[in-house]
């Protein structure tokens, strides 16, 4: 049985401003997966409310952590949080991180034996193409933080979004990356209703490209490109030399009964449990604020949020399917 995972955004903020998050206009807030429902003015969890939360998703069932942002390594917490996480009895430990700041933390990583995976947000090995879409130049240093972390023996991932325009870049990321002894996951285009980023519909359509397409291309161009076999975590997986390739696919959801009723009808079903940076809970990209959530902080002073967070661990109980159809026809 796969491990329930949550989300939470431990810093609101970002030193990145990439394309496709809505950090643009917002003065360094990056909100794509920050789903607040407070304004940023009201201020952030402290990193005691955090741990209470996480003590709490555990109780309930939830058994993975991905920690995120914004940039999760702006909060200074980050090590001490996935330390506590390990320490209760979680079995997956990430952080999903551009790693632009890992330089502040070398001297306390080697010896770390609490992080399960290192996630790494890189959408390509191409200096200007970097700049183009990070608006930082920074390639050479987030290279040097992922070659820190492989020679320390971390199990490192690179993250990266698939698109038909960059299609073509897609071999010689494969090839580069092969090189570096990392894994890699290719997350298939996600169209988030609402979002007031440049994300809009019709470049979702144009821009979408199937993860089976993905692999087919990549078999097609790539010489001993491996095969294409379930994952059973909304994907795939195949591999090339050693190296191998998870293929995130947003067609395979898992859909609850309020997902039959839902206004939004996201793209990933209930895929997370995103824990946004003032505690706001909830399964949804709601970028609307129109959908129900947990308010965290009042579920912990009312002692409710252990039996609530129950509720939701049900839902990931349900069977992943396709349902893309009907997310196409409701779009
Ligand atoms: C928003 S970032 C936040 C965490 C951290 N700052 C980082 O850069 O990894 C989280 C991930 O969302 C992915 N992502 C962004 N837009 C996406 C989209 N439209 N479809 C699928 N994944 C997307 C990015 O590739 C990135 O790995
Ligand atoms: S937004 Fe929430 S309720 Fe609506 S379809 Fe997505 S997961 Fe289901």
């Amino acid at each position: 049985m796969s491990i329930k995972n949550i989300r939470p955004a431990i810093s609101p903020f970002c030193n990145m401003n990439c394309r496709y998050c809505s950090n643009s206009n917002n003065a360094g807030y990056a909100k794509m997966e920050d789903f607040r429902r407070s304004s940023i003015s009201s201020g952030v969890l402290s990193t005691d409310q955090w741990l209470q939360i996480f003590k709490c998703f555990y109780d309930a069932g939830f058994k993975g952590i991905s920690l995120t942002g914004g940039e999760p390594t702006l909060n200074p917490d980050w090590l001490s949080m996935l330390k506590y996480c390990k320490d209760l009895g979680y079995v997956s430990t990430e952080l999903t991180s551009n790693l632009l700041t890992l330089g502040r933390y070398k001297e306390q990583l080697p010896g770390v034996d609490y992080i399960t995976k290192f996630k790494v947000s890189l959408d390509t090995f191409n200096k200007e193409r970097f700049y183009y879409l990070t608006r930082v130049d920074a390639l050479e240093n987030v290279l040097s933080n992922i070659n820190f972390l492989v020679g320390l023996g971390f199990n490192v991932q690179l993250n990266r979004v698939t698109m038909r325009s960059t299609q073509e870049e897609l071999i010689e990321y494969v090839e580069h990356a092969s090189k570096l002894n990392v894994s890699i996951k290719l997350l298939d285009l996600v169209y988030y209703k609402g979002s007031n980023s440049d994300n809009d519909i019709d470049e979702w359509a144009s821009e979408f490209i199937s993860s089976e397409f993905t692999w087919l291309y990549l078999k097609n161009h790539i010489k001993d490109f491996g095969n294409m076999e379930s994952d059973q975590r909304y994907g795939w997986q195949t591999s090339y030399k050693k190296m191998n390739i998870i293929l995130k696919d947003s067609k395979l959801t898992k859909r609850s009964k309020r997902c039959q009723t839902c206004p939004l009808y996201c793209q990933e079903g209930i895929f997370t449990v995103r824990i946004a940076s003032d505690g706001t809970i909830s399964t949804c990209p709601d970028y609307k604020n129109e959908l129900s959530y947990i308010d965290g902080v009042r579920a912990l002073q009312d002692k409710s949020l252990t039996e609530r967070l129950k509720n939701i661990f049900k839902e990931f109980k349900i069977k992943e399917g396709y349902h893309f159809e009907e997310y196409v026809r409701k779009l």
